[in-house]
């Protein structure tokens, strides 16, 4: 056996009920040594940040060997950090760090697909159709009198087919890019490979991991066509995730691999935890990866598709609830992630999208369950609409015009010049550039400030911990309130916290609810009560 880090953190074993697990997106997180690109000493550096904002853990995307075709969600060595982002070494003096300091650390798996890079993908090449090599992998004969056409209509969820041809006339599956082939979860030796990569980070001390891509791992017998494509009917596929049943996700085998994953997660003490990033037809079907001989959470990405109306929230937050209850495991709260526009921007944008987000944040965190923020969102960063073109790096941009590179924006920790103290004092690399406007939102010129985003984050979190009516895992009651509001009480042992959301286009009287703890916009008090603005979110407290 390798490093072992022990972790003060051991005795609670179902720390993951109730976190606040922040994702670092390594390569704009924090920069140690000036090349423009987040690292894992950077991030190192910056722990007592993150302990200091109250989170619980941080989920760390991709810092594995890869091409860095799909930022690292293109994996060569599951096994190795890429150069790029430092060492082995340095992600176990990393680890140990945050143990030291009662932060836990969860990694990216990507089990769905490997990088074209990686040596079985190579050997597959190598190799002739029909070799063990091409098994590990889902290679196919064409359909057409020569093969010429794909084995079947499936679609890139970047855009384009999910087959490429190699110069023998086979074809191979990759449901994302050409450079990210997908592997044959059906072939013994890649699930006893991926049991060994999980242990191989265990081993080095991680609390858990987030599981790319969870619901793809095996696709339908035979693999059946969808019906349609953007090149048949110019309707993409990827618009039934998370709405409809597609041939290549969601398939009832997969949870099979869960329930071999989950008892090497047991055997390991601490509380070792997997979350989902899976897409399922119904909350019900999602729930399906959460249990006791499962997954621990599966992000409701409802919540995050949510729009900003009272109606919608609660509508979502009924239905994740009344899952997690059946299913005996938390809600998995999230805004914002890597992959989708900041949640500023989402809500309109401006001075009102961030008004918004800010109140959004009271809202999640005043919820049962656990919380996912995503870098930056404490800074209250919006999405970076206008970068140039030929900077941007996602493989989905050249294929469908969409890019995830706005929310990837490296973030601003101080000083007057951009990249605003990402990398090392001179250092003015960055490898997306930070906006002018984001001077004023960096870490510096909000710390200390009453009012800021940053501080705001950081007295929910010190609330969330400490206040006993937050302390349960208990649903919660909603209150009577007029329409365009959202008010519900959380109680445990006598103590009451109130959280009122107004999403409405009239600030509105609130009375009765006890003292305002903490708010999203200064509240005016008003014939005993508080008048709470518009777009804006407050907790109260009774004792
Ligand atoms: C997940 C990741 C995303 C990546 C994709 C392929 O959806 O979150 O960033 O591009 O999987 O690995
Ligand atoms: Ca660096």
């Amino acid at each position: 056996m390798t490093v072992s880090t022990p972790s003060p953190l051991t005795s609670d074993a179902d720390w993951w009920r109730s976190a606040v697990v922040y994702q670092v997106y390594v390569r704009s997180f924090a920069d140690s040594n000036g090349d423009g690109i987040g690292d894992l000493q950077g991030i190192r550096e910056r722990l007592p940040y993150l302990r200091d904002l109250g989170v619980d853990a941080l989920w760390l995307t991709p810092f594995y060997t890869s091409p860095m075709v799909d930022g690292g969600y293109d994996v060569a060595d599951y096994r190795d950090v890429d150069p790029m982002f430092g060492t082995l070494g340095d992600f176990e003096a990393m680890i140990t760090d945050a143990h030291a300091l009662g932060v836990r650390i969860i990694v990216d798996i990507v089990p769905n697909h490997t990088s074209s890079r990686h040596p079985w993908f190579q050997a597959a090449l190598a190799a002739a159709p029909g070799s063990p090599e091409r098994a590990r992998y889902l290679f196919a004969e064409g359909n057409g009198e020569h093969g010429e056409q794909p084995p079947n209509d499936w679609e890139s969820i970047f855009g384009g087919p999910a087959w490429t041809r190699v110069p023998d006339g086979q074809w191979y599956l990759h449901l994302f890019d050409p450079a990210q082939p997908d592997l044959n979860w059906r072939h013994p030796e890649v699930r006893a490979e991926f049991e060994d990569v999980l242990r191989f980070w265990l081993d080095r001390g991680v609390d858990g991991f987030r599981i790319d891509v969870a619901h793809g791992m095996i696709k339908a017998e035979g693999l059946p066509d969808v019906g349609f494509n953007s090149m048949t009917t110019g309707r993409r596929q990827s618009e039934l995730l998370g709405k409809g049943r597609l041939p290549y996700f969601d398939q009832d085998e997969v949870h099979d691999i869960y329930r071999a994953w989950r008892p090497i997660l047991d055997s390991y003490p601490g509380g070792r935890m997997a979350v989902a990033e899976a897409w399922a037809e119904t909350p019900q079907r999602l729930a399906r990866y959460i249990g006791p001989d499962e997954l621990h959470q599966a992000f409701s990405f409802d919540f995050l598709d949510a729009t900003w109306s009272a109606d919608s929230f609660r509508k979502v937050i009924d239905t994740a609830l009344a899952e997690s209850t059946i299913v005996g495991a938390p809600t998995t709260w999230v805004l914002s992630n890597h992959d989708r526009q900041r949640h500023v921007t989402r809500y309109g944008d401006g001075e009102v999208g961030l008004r918004r987000a800010r109140a959004a944040a009271l809202l999640m965190l005043a919820l049962p369950g656990c919380a996912y923020l995503y870098q930056g969102e404490e800074l209250g960063l919006p999405e970076v609409l206008d970068l140039p073109d030929e900077l941007r790096q996602d493989p989905a941009f050249l294929r469908t015009g969409e890019s995830r590179d706005g929310c990837r924006v490296p973030i601003p920790w101080s000083g007057d010049l951009a990249p605003y103290g990402f990398g090392p004092a001179g250092s003015e690399l960055s490898w997306l550039p930070a906006p002018a406007t984001w001077r004023a939102l960096s870490v510096a010129a909000q710390a200390g400030v009453p009012g800021s985003t940053l501080e705001l984050y950081r007295a929910a979190l010190r609330i969330r911990h400490t206040h006993p009516a937050l302390a349960g895992t208990d649903g919660i009651t909603w209150l009577e309130s007029d329409p365009g509001l959202l008010a519900f009480r959380r109680d445990t042992g006598g103590a009451v916290l109130t959280c009122v959301v107004n999403t409405g286009d009239a600030p509105v009287l609130i009375d009765g609810y006890g003292q305002p703890l903490v708010a999203s916009e200064a509240l005016t008090e008003r014939d005993g009560g508080h008048l709470l603005p518009v777009d804006a979110a407050v907790w109260f407290e009774r004792r």
